[in-house]
């Protein structure tokens, strides 16, 4: 049986199957809404019900007054009769932008302790076009799928660049981590997600934990060579000195007079860098959010520890923008049927 969903004041409606996402079904149609994580974490697919019945587990990720006003996560709303919703934006897929390739490992370097450094080749003659700051999904032999932000600008586009950091007991990332190598095969479709620049004259916080370092430094290298004279502040956070496995903001910050750089470690304090949570040194270095427009990226507890804190700064809600690095634990629990 399915369900009918409708685009409050438009002509846009699609069919959204029992026990499927409104997110999915959006996409299976030929729609793209905001999302990032797919998980319930990130609340980028937030949206207002206008009306009809769903199924919405949205966890500690909406607040009390959001749920009170009908918001909901689309990417875990599963319809109970027809709806009406009323997303941010939505807009058809372009049916060529997204491709499904076999590309080579070019090179793998292990860039700290826990964090590989890939670089995928796309077959000759093949680019793909993708905004700073998207992800591509990894398609594992069984089908099942992970996703990596790219790390390289989109010009670089005959291949993609990724940091992948090894997750404990992680399928994917613990093959990478002990067995991958160069000329090995991947295949990968792109690009994903909504973590990209938006228009604005407003000053930029980058926020990344670990590899959320990856689709910063896309937007920032995409940025820096579109010669934008936005004053940007990178705080790149880590547990130790290892992680912050990149020379590359200390480079930028030489060059370029409008972007600074900020090195923060949680374990172990050393010259040149700040202590502490990441998002927490932000908060120390400015007592009003209100003017800057901020792009967070890293594990999901400190983007919601990060979204939760910089808005009670005065930071506008619409001026944070999140990427969710979630994982397979951070899944919801299975909808009851
Ligand atoms: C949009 C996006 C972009 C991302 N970009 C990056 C990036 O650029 N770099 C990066 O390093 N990471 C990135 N990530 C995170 C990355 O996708 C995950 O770390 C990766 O999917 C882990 O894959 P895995 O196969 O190694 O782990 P999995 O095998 O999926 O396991 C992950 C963890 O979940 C646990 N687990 C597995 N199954 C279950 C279950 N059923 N219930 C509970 N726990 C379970 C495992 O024990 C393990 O601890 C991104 C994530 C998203 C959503
Ligand atoms: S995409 Fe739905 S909460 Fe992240």
């Amino acid at each position: 049986m399915s369900f009918t969903v409708s685009v409050e004041n438009s002509a846009i409606k699609f069919p959204c199957e029992r026990g499927e996402t409104v997110l999915n079904a959006a996409q299976r149609a030929g729609y793209e809404l905001p999302y990032s994580c797919r998980k319930g974490v990130c609340g980028t697919c937030k949206c207002r019900l206008v009306s009809g019945e769903m199924r919405a587990y949205s966890g500690d990720t909406l607040t009390e007054q959001e749920r009170a006003t009908g918001q909901v996560l689309l990417c875990q709303a599963r319809p109970r009769s027809d709806l009406v919703i009323a997303p941010r934006k939505i807009k058809k897929i372009d049916p060529f932008a997204r491709r499904t390739l076999t590309a080579r490992v070019f090179r793998i370097v292990r860039v700290a302790d826990d964090v590989t450094f890939v670089h995928l080749r796309f077959p000759a003659g093949i680019r793909v076009h993708f905004k700073a700051g998207q992800n591509l999904e990894v398609i594992l032999p069984d089908c099942e799928r992970r996703n990596f932000s790219m790390a390289n600008a989109p010009h670089e586009s005959d291949g993609v660049q990724l940091h992948i950091r090894h997750v404990p007991n992680g399928v994917f990332t613990g093959y990478v981590y002990n067995e991958l190598k160069r000329g090995d095969l991947m295949r990968v479709e792109l690009p994903f997600g909504d973590f990209a620049m938006r228009e604005s004259g407003k000053p930029i916080l980058f926020v990344a934990g670990s590899t959320g370092f990856a689709p910063i430094k896309s937007i920032i290298e995409d940025t820096l060579r579109k010669d934008s004279q936005r004053q940007m502040t990178l705080y790149w956070g880590a547990r130790t000195k290892r992680g912050l496995y990149s020379e590359l903001p200390r480079k930028w910050q030489t060059e370029n007079p409008h972007f600074s750089y900020v090195p923060v470690l949680s374990d172990t304090p050393e010259a040149g860098t700040r202590s502490g949570l990441v998002h927490a040194a932000v908060l120390a270095d400015h007592r009003s959010l209100a003017p800057f427009q901020a792009y967070v990226c890293g594990p999901p507890v400190m983007t919601s520890a990060a979204k939760r804190d910089f808005i009670a700064a005065g930071l506008p809600e619409q001026d944070f923008f999140v990427d969710a690095f979630t994982t397979r634990a951070d899944e919801p629990p299975a909808p009851a049927h």
